[in-house]
């Protein structure tokens, strides 16, 4: 039997967009099927696979997305939410093979879940482009997005307090206020994919609070200021508001963790 993280691996070494989220959806699947044993016998890449475009510019490099209702500008968007859908595939697999051999069968299939998740948003964000007559690799793209996962190879609470519970977190801060914008401008198709991201990254951001608990737990630390000496260290951005504290809320995130430490 194939092990789970040659599985895994494959996927995250699968370059084209279109097979990544079929790979990723299958490990997924197989997982839940049983199909897949729990061996460790390849590590993963340090850098995923990723295809010739889009063209990746490094933070601060992107043209500014402006905000009216213009064509490029919608284009811009989508784009940019198609990224970072497409990276967030390769985040919770790379979660899940790298860190899964201690955390536990459980972990794996929560970041496996997620994973296939990813695939699924990054797919109706493609669709979505396509739709609009463009498609993702049109756009220049948003370099850095793996750079958290580099920061934190080596300490799976650090990978946790950064990735899901700040990255993914921040995206329940600023998804509502773009929903009401892709409404207004009479988009209700895309306003409905954007209400379901939503939705599926609060259930994100819950599985990433849920297992670092138990880190917290593990090396007998107090979860938030764990938390908060490790987003110190290894997150290079700004904790800002607004937050969406309800739906952080609902994902176990609460204002104990974050509050002290935004500005
Ligand atoms: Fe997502
Ligand atoms: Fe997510």
């Amino acid at each position: 039997m194939n092990s789970v993280v040659s599985a895994i691996r494959t996927a995250l070494l699968t370059a084209e967009p279109r097979a990544k989220c079929f790979a990723a959806r299958q490990v997924a699947r197989d997982w839940r099927k049983g199909a897949l044993a729990w061996r460790f016998d390849v590590a993963m890449p340090n850098q995923p696979a990723w295809p010739d475009a889009p063209e990746l510019l490094a933070p601060g490099h992107m043209p500014k997305r402006r905000k009216g209702s213009s064509e490029s500008g919608r284009l811009a968007l989508w784009h940019a939410l198609a990224h970072i859908e497409f990276v967030a595939i390769d985040l919770a697999l790379d979660m899940a093979g790298r860190f899964g051999a201690a955390m536990g069968e459980e972990f794996v299939g929560d970041f496996l879940g997620v994973a296939a998740d990813e695939a699924m948003h990054f797919a109706l964000l493609a669709r979505k482009l396509e739709s609009l007559g463009s498609h993702y690799g049109a756009l220049p793209a948003h370099g850095g997005l793996w750079e958290a996962a580099h920061d934190t190879k080596g300490d799976v609470a650090a990978r946790l307090a950064v990735v899901p519970m700040v990255l993914e977190a921040r995206g329940l801060d600023v998804t509502p206020a773009t929903i009401e914008r892709v409404q207004a401008s009479g988009d209700s198709g895309g306003a409905k994919i954007l209400i379901r991201i939503l939705d599926d990254e609060i259930r994100h951001v819950g599985v990433g609070t849920k297992h670092f608990l138990r880190c917290a737990e593990m090396a007998r630390s107090n979860p938030e200021s764990l938390w908060q000496s490790l987003v110190k260290q290894h997150f290079h951005g700004t904790i800002k508001p607004p937050f969406n504290d309800s739906a952080r809320l609902a994902a176990g995130l609460s204002r104990g963790f974050y509050a002290e430490i935004a500005h």
